[in-house]
C-alpha cells in the first residue's frame, strides 16, 4: 500500500514583526510508517520551510517542550502519531495562556517560573539545611505521593485546557495546584494550613475551580488532578482556624 499525504494547517504569526499578521499556511508530507507530529513538523522545516518555529528537546515526553494544539487537543507533539488522524488532515495551533514567541513556540518557561515563585515551590524549613546531617527516613506510601506530584513535566497542557485559565489569567490552574499538593504534602515543608490558605484559598486558587477536569483530560502524564484538587480543598476547608 502506497504511503499517504498528510496536509499540515500550521497557525503562522511573528508577534514580534508589526507588519506580519495571524495565518493558517498549509504543506504536504509522505506520511512514514510511525510518524509523529514532532517528527512531520521537523521534516517540514529541513525540507520545506526553514522559517517554522516549533520548540522540542527530549522527543520522548519528558521535556514538555513539544505542547501544542494537535486537531483541536492540547497534546506533546513528540507523543502523538499522525497515523491516529484517519483523514490525514493535522491542525497545529500554538498553546493558548501562554505568551507566544512565534507560529507553534510559546514561553511556558517564564509561565512556569513566576507559577512557582508565586506558591513559593520549593521546601520551606525552619532550620538551616545540614548537608552533613543523616537522610531522613520518609513513608513510602507518602514518597509514592510525592512522585506522583512529580512527574508534572510543566508541559502546559492543563492550562491550556482550562476554561477557567483562559478567561482570568489570575487563576492558578491544575499545574499550580498540583505544586501547592506537591509541598502541602511533604512533611518536611513546615508551611502552615494558613500559610498554604493565603496562597490558593480564593477564586483564583481551589475556590475557583470549576472541576469540570479539562486539566486532567489533557494532561499528557495522566496526574490525578481530581485527586489533588480534592486534597487541597478538604486541607483548607476543614481547618479548624478557617471555618
Ligand atoms: S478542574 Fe477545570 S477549572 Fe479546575 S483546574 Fe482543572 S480544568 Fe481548570
Ligand atoms: S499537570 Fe500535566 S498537563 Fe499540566 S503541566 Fe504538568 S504534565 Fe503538563
Ligand atoms: S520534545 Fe520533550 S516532551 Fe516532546
Amino acid at each position: 500500500m502506497s504511503a499517504r499525504t498528510l496536509t499540515f494547517e500550521i497557525f503562522r504569526y511573528d508577534p514580534f514583526d508589526p507588519e506580519d499578521k495571524p495565518t493558517t499556511q498549509q504543506y504536504q508530507l509522505e506520511e512514514a510508517p510511525g510518524m509523529t507530529v514532532f517528527v512531520a513538523l521537523k521534516l517540514i522545516r529541513e525540507t520545506q520551510d526553514p522559517s517554522l518555529q516549533f520548540d522540542f528537546v527530549c522527543r520522548a515526553g519528558i521535556c514538555g517542550s513539544c505542547a501544542m494544539v494537535i486537531n483541536g487537543k492540547p497534546t506533546l507533539a513528540c507523543r502523538t502519531l499522525t497515523s491516529q488522524y484517519e483523514g490525514g488532515t493535522i491542525k497545529l495551533m500554538p498553546l493558548p495562556g501562554f505568551e507566544l514567541i512565534g507560529d507553534l513556540s510559546v514561553n511556558t518557561g517564564k509561565f512556569m517560573r513566576s507559577l512557582s515563585e508565586r506558591v513559593g515551590a520549593w521546601l520551606h524549613r525552619e532550620k538551616e539545611h545540614n548537608i552533613d546531617a543523616m537522610e531522613q527516613k520518609m513513608d513510602p506510601h507518602l514518597a509514592e505521593s510525592i512522585y506522583e506530584t512529580d512527574r508534572c513535566i510543566e508541559c502546559g497542557c492543563c492550562v491550556a485546557g482550562c476554561a477557567t485559565a483562559q478567561m482570568r489569567e489570575t487563576f492558578l490552574g491544575a499545574v499550580g495546584f498540583n505544586k501547592v499538593a506537591r509541598f502541602a504534602l511533604d512533611d518536611r515543608d513546615h508551611r502552615s494550613v494558613d500559610d498554604f490558605y493565603h496562597i490558593i484559598g480564593d477564586e483564583d486558587g481551589v475556590f475557583g475551580c470549576m472541576t469540570l477536569l479539562g486539566c486532567a483530560d489533557n494532561c499528557p502524564k495522566d496526574l490525578n488532578h481530581q485527586a489533588q484538587i480534592g486534597y487541597l480543598r478538604r486541607k483548607l476547608a476543614l481547618h479548624p482556624r478557617i471555618l
